[in-house]
């Protein structure tokens, strides 16, 4: 199957490319980037594929089955839909669009296409945050009424000033980049359920203005001191879900020390602390006795089960974890969110 990656930046290198790789059904046909140096080092360093900057040169080539989407945000929707409407099957990165509309637009092209759109909310795909879902459907931990998710960090703010703190360019701040694999994991371990109310709010302290910041490293370049800053660095909120109620707390930067990167699921059996990207503990009761049970896994692989998945969707038909349809319902929430914390209220949502 000849495939293609669209930007070709950290996470296509990381992770997309290597996953192609190995997968024995694909073969990468283009590397595309607007960075022409980009495209031409992807092919000197994997040994195949046609360097290209113009997207549109690999939609138009009848033999490319599969795109993969790397690009910021701000290109995920229009290249996605483009890319269906030329009939290739797409697996976009995480989050789906900027915007709730952006999203909406890209599931209804992928509705009207009939090729597979999903999304890469790769934690659908973690060893750990599956033996949690399959704990829940199994009764484990009775009934989850409360769910506390916490992505904070003392001081993480990436290349501020850059790509991912202008709002056009990114959507939002760390909710859109962190939040999203956390409310992610919380819906798919949940079951998807449905927000019926949001209230939030969003703070940008620590980072405002930019030359005032105090770090000692910061991820995705150095900051750009007469850049934009535009969105959120902290957010904190409750939302009420056909499921459990989740709270949640999250900071690219706040004055806390340790970074607090865990999901709390709280039953009426048992309990469970995931520890995002790691293992998990789950807190029960057994005889009158309580009990502690440690979970750990193998060296995860979650990024090349999420690219073996998208092949084999596209060869099956199969519907998988992180199709746009399930996504949608955390997109549709990430916006009520973002609305709730800009009018200071609580946002009602229609059944
Ligand atoms: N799943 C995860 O855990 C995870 C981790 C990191 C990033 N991401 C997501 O992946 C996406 C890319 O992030 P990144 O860190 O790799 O960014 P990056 O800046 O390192 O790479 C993006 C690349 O896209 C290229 N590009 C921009 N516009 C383009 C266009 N129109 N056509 C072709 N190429 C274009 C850029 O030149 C750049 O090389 C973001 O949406 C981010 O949220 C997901």
């Amino acid at each position: 199957m000849k495939v293609a990656v669209i930007g070709c930046g950290t996470i296509a290198n990381g992770q997309h490319i290597p996953a192609y790789m190995a997968n024995e059904k694909a073969e990468i046909k283009y590397f595309c980037d607007i960075l022409p140096e980009r495209a031409e080092a992807a092919v000197a360093k994997y040994g195949c594929g046609i360097a290209v900057t113009d997207y549109k040169e690999v939609l138009a080539d009848p033999e490319v089955e599969a795109v993969s989407v790397c690009t910021p945000n701000r290109m995920h929707s229009i290249i996605t839909i483009d890319a269906l409407k030329a009939g290739k099957n797409v697996l976009c990165e995480k989050p789906a669009a900027r915007i709730y509309e952006e999203a909406l637009a890209m599931q209804q092209a992928q509705h009207e296409s009939g090729k597979v759109l999903n999304i890469g909310v790769v934690n659908r795909f973690d060893l750990a945050v599956n033996e949690i879902k399959h704990l829940i459907d199994a009764g484990e931990l009775g009934e989850v009424y409360q769910v506390y998710v916490s992505f904070r960090s003392h001081r993480s703010i990436p290349g501020l000033g850059g790509a991912f703190t202008t709002k056009d360019i990114a959507g939002g701040g760390v909710l859109i980049d962190w939040g999203v694999h956390f409310l992610d994991i919380v819906m798919f371990c949940c079951g998807d359920p449905k927000a019926k109310t949001v209230s939030a709010e969003k703070f940008s302290k620590l980072g405002n203005p930019i030359e005032d910041y105090v770090y000692t490293s910061m991820w995705a370049g150095p900051p750009v001191t007469d850049g934009i800053s535009d969105v959120e660095e902290g957010i904190t909120g409750m939302v009420r879900t056909e499921g459990p109620i989740i709270t949640f707390n999250g900071a690219w930067a706040q004055n806390i020390g340790e970074n607090e990167m865990f999901i709390d699921f709280i039953g009426t059996k048992g309990g469970i602390r995931l520890q995002y990207g790691k293992d998990f503990t789950l807190y029960s009761t057994k005889n009158g006795a309580l009990t502690k049970t440690e979970f750990t896994f193998p060296a995860n692989q979650k990024f090349q089960t999420e690219i073996n998945s998208f092949i084999e969707c596209i060869e099956t038909g199969k519907k998988s974890p992180a199709h746009i349809d399930t996504n949608i319902i955390t997109a549709r929430m990430m916006d009520a969110i973002y609305r709730s914390a800009e009018e200071h209220r609580e946002i009602v949502l229609e059944a």
